[in-house]
């Protein structure tokens, strides 16, 4: 006779399954950078790629209509192409092997490099061991001494917490917001899916509002304040603001007196302001240079909370793989303090090779150290071909029928709106997919192998359409890209009109 607790043979008994064993918020996370198109994107590179030139494809793939996968889909610079930074790279190779700089090793790195090496290693155990949980105490008070730099006052190392890129610290602020289900914070709706995606799995509620398109994605307190009026009456304890400054996925800069506005606002309604600066050296326009929330929220004297981030993976050193990233926060109870520091406890520490990336980005060499002519070139071509490409794109698509794109201030990307003709949104809706946005990238992506992203992965108004593109691709690729879409583009219109 068979016991009743002896499962029948053929029945798997996972304990994570579909069938009811995962947490369900994560279920119904969604991050759309990383989505449907990029897995598609992947299967038809591998496809070219198996490709023998002047062989025939397979019988089950049809040839493709292009020879190259583009990838516009994600700010992630070094994997379309652009060059590490020689004096990030050449500390970080001194500090994973110490051998290169001992005393008797032949001289490969300039003195500069092989001295910030060595006061790397002084101060700490090496890139193998564990910091302390806030991060390496001299990153951090390096840190706290650039941002008194940046701003002109001054930052406490204690109110610095270096995490695996600014993501990590992102979840942290969040994930102590949230107590409850019927306690929210403000994000923009467009937004970047790290936000609306931990949200979802912290079982927040998201409390969108909306930028602009018709004034260059600008950020309004009016709508802030309808928004926030709005939560309130469904009962939604609004909690914070994020504000993304430049924007992802809009490219918008705020002006200073932008910032003050937000933060009286932030002040009258109580809510901690959350601003996401990891864009802040990728500012194009001259007539708004980039202004930290901390600098206003000192200016004005506010006693508004306040956590900050920033992060290696963007501006121009673009080390996105090296997950290194900081947050500050001002006017946090010390309670507070030592709950964010307990939070991250609990994963030990950040990674050390990110931590050191984010001393050296903050404190690059100085003019007249041996490494400043080579880094200040490197710097300044990034730079300036950053913002050469964003014009070209911006203008380059909107030389395109039914598509209207506000330029790029600042950050990585573009949000055009796209004209969608009525047929195509009745096919995408007959096909199941979720917006017709979806539709026309996935057919961009199988005419032309150009990777972007749904409009309606980042959020926006109802009836409107979009996608997002970086303009990262090289310099000598950009004009190919702007073309390739435009045929696909005028392609579409026509099929569907
Ligand atoms: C607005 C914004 N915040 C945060 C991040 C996360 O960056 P990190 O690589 O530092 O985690 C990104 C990445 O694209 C971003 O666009």
């Amino acid at each position: 006779m068979t016991s009743r607790t002896q499962p029948a043979p053929d029945v798997p008994r996972k304990v994570l399954s579909a069938a009811g064993g995962v947490n369900r918020s994560l279920e119904a996370m969604e991050y759309a950078v990383r989505g449907q198109l990029v897995l598609r994107a992947e299967a038809l590179a591998r496809q070219l790629s198996r490709r023998v030139p002047d062989s025939q494809p397979s019988p089950s793939e049809s040839p493709l209509p292009f020879h190259s996968v583009v990838y516009c889909n994600i700010g992630n610079p070094q994997s379309v192409g652009q060059k590490p930074i020689s004096f990030v790279r050449q500390v970080l190779a001194a500090i994973m092997c110490p051998t290169l700089i001992a005393p008797d090793a032949p001289a490969v790195f300039p003195s500069d490099v092989v001295q910030r090496a060595r006061d790397v290693l002084a101060a700490s155990h090496g890139v193998g061991a564990y910091s302390e949980s806030r991060g390496l105490p001299f990153v951090r008070a390096r840190v706290a001494k650039a941002i008194h730099r940046r701003d002109g006052f001054p930052s406490h190392p204690d109110n610095i917490f270096l995490s695996n890129g600014a993501s990590d610290s992102v979840k942290v602020l969040l994930s102590m917001l949230l107590r409850t289900p019927t306690d929210g914070v403000m994000i923009p709706i467009p937004q970047y899916p790290l936000y609306s995606a931990s949200m979802t799995a912290l079982n927040g509620a998201q409390v969108g509002y909306y930028l602009d398109e018709d004034n260059a994605w600008g950020l309004g307190v009016d709508e802030l304040q309808l928004r926030l009026d709005e939560a309130r009456g469904r009962g939604i304890t609004v909690r914070a603001l994020v504000v993304i400054n430049p924007g992802n996925p809009t490219g918008q800069v705020l002006s200073e007196q932008n910032l003050k506005d937000i933060i009286h606002f932030c002040e009258r309604e109580n809510l901690v302001i959350m601003a996401d600066e990891v864009y802040q050296k990728n500012v194009y326009t001259e007539e708004k240079p980039f202004v930290s929330f901390k600098k206003v929220v000192s200016e004005l004297r506010s006693q508004v909370e306040l956590a900050s981030f920033h992060s290696v993976s963007k501006g121009v050193m673009g080390e996105c793989g090296l997950r290194g990233g900081y947050m500050e926060v001002l006017n946090m109870d010390q309670y507070v303090n030592e709950l964010i520091y307990k939070l991250f406890s609990v994963s030990l520490c950040s990674n050390i090779v990110g931590q050191v990336a984010v001393d050296l980005m903050m404190t690059p060499p100085e003019q007249g150290d041996p490494s400043y002519e080579l880094y200040n070139s490197e710097v300044t071509n990034i730079y300036e071909s950053l913002r050469r490409k964003a014009i070209a794109m911006s203008d380059g698509l909107n030389a395109f029928e039914g598509v209207r794109c506000n330029p790029s201030e600042g950050a990585m990307y573009l949000f055009p709106r796209i004209t969608i003709p009525p047929a195509a949104v009745t096919e995408a809706k007959n096909l199941g997919l979720a917006s017709a946005d979806v539709m026309y990238c996935l057919e961009m992506l199988e005419a032309t192998g150009i990777c972007v992203v749904p409009g309606s992965g980042f959020g926006q108004r109802k009836g409107t359409y979009h996608f997002r593109t970086t303009f990262l691709p090289s310099e000598k690729e950009i004009p190919g890209v702007i073309d390739r879409m435009h045929r696909f583009h005028q392609q579409f219109m026509l099929k569907y009109s």
